[in-house]
C-alpha cells in the first residue's frame, strides 16, 4: 500500500530524497458539528522549505495547524511527521514528535504574568529540565538576541509593541531548537513597516536554522517574502499550491480573483 509519503513524492509535494518530508497531510478531513472545514487536504513541506497557507478567514487555516501539532485530530486521513503517523501514537510519542516543532499561535499568546524572559525561558523549563538556571539564562539570552530583542528580558509582553511581542513568541518557538516550524498569522495586525521586518526576521531563521515551516497568512505578500511554495485554501479544499509563478498562471477562477484582491 502506498504510504503518505510515497503518494506526496508522486503528486510532486514531497523531494524523492529517500527521506521523508518533514509535514506531510493526506486526504484529511475535519469536521466540527456537522460543518465541514476540511474536506480532503493534501500537503507536503520538505526539510529547508517554507510553505504558505493561504486562504480567507474562517477558511480552516488555524484548524490545519492544530492538526499538524496533534491539539486537534482528523476525522479521516493522515498526518505523518517526519515519516510518522502521528493518529495512533501514546501521549508520550506524541510529546517527543511536538518538542520537534516550534509553533506561534495566532495571537502571539505570551503569558501576560511572565516577563519575556520568563516566557521564552517557559519550554526550556518543563521540557529541558535537566539544564542549570545558568545555561538557561545563556540560552535565554541568546534566543532573544537571535530576534532582535537583547536587552529586554525584564519587561512585560502588556508593555512591548505588538511586533515585539511576535519576536518574543517566536524566540519561545525556537527554545527547543524545532526541525519544524508553524506560524499562524505571524503579520496579523501589525502595521506594514513591522510586518515588513517580521517578515525579514523569519527568513533568516529559515536560513541560519534550515527548518520546515508553514505558515499560515492571509497577506500574500508576506506569503511571497517568506515561503517557497504557496497554498490557497478554499471551502475545504486546497484549490491550488505552486509557486508564485505557478499560482499566477493558473485559470482556476477563485484563484485569479484571490489574486487580484491581494
Ligand atoms: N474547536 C472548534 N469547535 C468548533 N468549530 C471550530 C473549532 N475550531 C475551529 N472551528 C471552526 O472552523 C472554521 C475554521 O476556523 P479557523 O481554522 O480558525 O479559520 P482560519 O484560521 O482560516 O481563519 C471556523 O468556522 C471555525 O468557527
Ligand atoms: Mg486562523
Amino acid at each position: 500500500m502506498a504510504t503518505a509519503y510515497d503518494n506526496a513524492v508522486k503528486q510532486g509535494l514531497a523531494k524523492d530524497d529517500g527521506a521523508a518530508p518533514a509535514v506531510a497531510v493526506e486526504d484529511v478531513r475535519k469536521a466540527f458539528d456537522g460543518h465541514t472545514v476540511l474536506n480532503g487536504v493534501n500537503l507536503g513541506v520538505n526539510r529547508g522549505e517554507t510553505l504558505a497557507v493561504l486562504g480567507r478567514s474562517g477558511t480552516g487555516k488555524s484548524v490545519l495547524l492544530r492538526l499538524i501539532i496533534g491539539l486537534e485530530k482528523p476525522d479521516s486521513g493522515s498526518i505523518c511527521i517526519q515519516g510518522q503517523d502521528i493518529a495512533g501514537l501514546a501521549l508520550d510519542q506524541m510529546g517527543e514528535i511536538r518538542k520537534k516543532m516550534g509553533f506561534l499561535f495566532q495571537h502571539a499568546a505570551l503569558y501576560d504574568s511572565l516577563t519575556v524572559g520568563e516566557n521564552v525561558a517557559f519550554p526550556l523549563r518543563h521540557h529541558r529540565g535537566e539544564m542549570s538556571k545558568a545555561d538557561r539564562d545563556e540560552c535565554v539570552n541568546e534566543l532573544l538576541a537571535e530576534v532582535g530583542m537583547a536587552g529586554n528580558l525584564k519587561k512585560m509582553p502588556a508593555d512591548i509593541s505588538g511586533g515585539m511581542q511576535k519576536r518574543v513568541g517566536l524566540a519561545r518557538a525556537l527554545a527547543l531548537k524545532p526541525e519544524i516550524l508553524l506560524l499562524d498569522e505571524p503579520t496579523a495586525g501589525l502595521d506594514p513597516i513591522s510586518s515588513g521586518e517580521i517578515n525579514e526576521l523569519i527568513l533568516k531563521l529559515q536560513r541560519e536554522r534550515q527548518m520546515a515551516s508553514v505558515v499560515v497568512t492571509h497577506n500574500m505578500h508576506s506569503a511571497r517574502t517568506i515561503a517557497n511554495r504557496l497554498a490557497i485554501l478554499n471551502e475545504g479544499d486546497v484549490v491550488i499550491q505552486g509557486t508564485y509563478e505557478d499560482l499566477q498562471q493558473s485559470d482556476i477562477g477563485f484563484v485569479k480573483e484571490f489574486l487580484k484582491l491581494s
